[in-house]
């Protein structure tokens, strides 16, 4: 028995994969970022299917994808300055955290009960085509199962338990940037980073002037539900700033100085825009049996480098970490809270 397998993004699969989204059905969809599960954002049935489908926390809130900033509009309150950062950054991997409209048809689920929404157009052609096609803003979590690595081609989703659950998968190639959105809370006086993604943090605070960061006590509840320390993890434990791969191991190398075992490398040019294109394709390939841990060479904590090694530390994170498995600490403003990982 199969899945789902995915269907080139062809004009015509586009199409139905359009009717499948105003259907209330699942679709998984290619960004330039990871592949996303969509499903219509205004509908609370199909909301609720995307949270089942990857076992998500329902305290965990989803972005909207729309195909520009009026689509945005629509459902958000769009300030100067989001709309500063829109204008240089969209459509691209930036998602934006914005007050909700109060008469935005927007599920509540969606933002887990949260009086703001997160939302972003990319910079993808189906993507964009999907979203125009389909006309509804699209929510859509990364394509894999909670906790898991994100896919970032079609045959990662294909090989996945998510390929039961959906209704189509769209194959559109391998992703491009490869790590996902940059989030960024605009709500206070000052933009505060949520989570390093594909627009570098630099880029953004020279736009808006400052970025906050993301510094989140221990036991706090965390400013973005979603900032649980373990997620986008292999099933292998995985070890940091490694220069050697030691027994059982398979190194996972970064830039020109890289030892000759390595298994795969990063970037041999030690370029960060390949990195990131290359880290969870790489990640996926050496989580496979006769592989007992992964060795990652150190990444500069600098431009793209600041979304690898978050992503990096998630994974390296271990499953005892006090977030993994209760979610933020009290006190919670969100409802229904449950157990486990984004
Ligand atoms: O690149 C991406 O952003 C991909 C592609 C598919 O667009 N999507 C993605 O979605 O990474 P997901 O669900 O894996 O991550 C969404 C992140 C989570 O960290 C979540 O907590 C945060 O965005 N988020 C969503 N809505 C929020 C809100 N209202 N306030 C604060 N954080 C929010
Ligand atoms: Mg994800």
């Amino acid at each position: 028995m199969n899945g789902v397998l995915p269907v080139p993004a062809t004009a015509a699969a586009i199409a139905a994969a359009a009717a499948r989204l105003r259907d209330g059905e699942l679709v998984v969809f290619p960004t330039e970022t990871v592949y996303g599960l969509g499903a219509d954002a205004t509908s609370e049935r199909a909301i609720a299917a995307i949270f089942a489908a990857k076992g998500r926390p329902r305290f965990n809130p989803l972005i909207v994808h729309v195909a520009d900033i009026d689509a945005a509009g629509a459902i958000a309150e769009v300030d100067d300055r989001a709309r500063l950062l829109a204008a240089r950054f969209w459509p691209g991997p930036l998602t934006l955290v914005l007050p909700r409209r109060s008469d935005a048809m927007i599920s509540r689920l969606v933002s887990a009960g949260l009086d703001t929404i997160a939302v972003r157009a990319p910079n993808h052609p189906v993507a964009q085509a999907l979203l125009r096609a389909a006309a509804l803003p699209v929510a859509a979590p990364s394509a894999n199962l909670s906790g898991q690595l994100s896919p970032t081609r079609a045959e990662h989703v294909a090989a996945g338990a998510l390929a039961w659950r959906v209704a189509m998968i769209l194959d559109g190639g391998p992703c491009p940037v490869g790590v996902e959105s940059t989030v960024i809370d605009m709500r206070g006086p000052t933009a505060a980073l949520l989570r390093p993604g594909g627009v570098p943090a630099e880029a953004i605070a020279a736009v808006v002037g400052t970025l906050a960061g993301t510094a989140m006590a221990k036991g706090a509840a965390p400013p973005s539900p979603g900032m649980l320390s373990r997620h986008y993890a292999p099933s292998r434990p995985l070890r940091l700033n490694a220069t050697a791969a030691g027994p059982g191991e398979a190194l996972l190398a970064f830039g020109p100085d890289a030892p000759a075992d390595a298994a795969f490398n990063l970037s041999p040019r030690g370029d960060l825009r390949e990195a990131a294109a290359n880290l969870f394709a790489m990640l996926h390939r050496l989580d496979r049996p006769g592989v007992a841990a992964i060795a990652v060479m150190a990444v500069p904590e600098a431009g793209l480098g600041r979304a690898i090694n978050d992503r990096l530390r998630r994974a390296a994170a271990s499953g005892d970490d006090d977030d993994f498995d209760r979610g933020p600490a009290a006190p919670c403003i969100l409802p229904d809270l449950e157990d486990g990982p984004s």
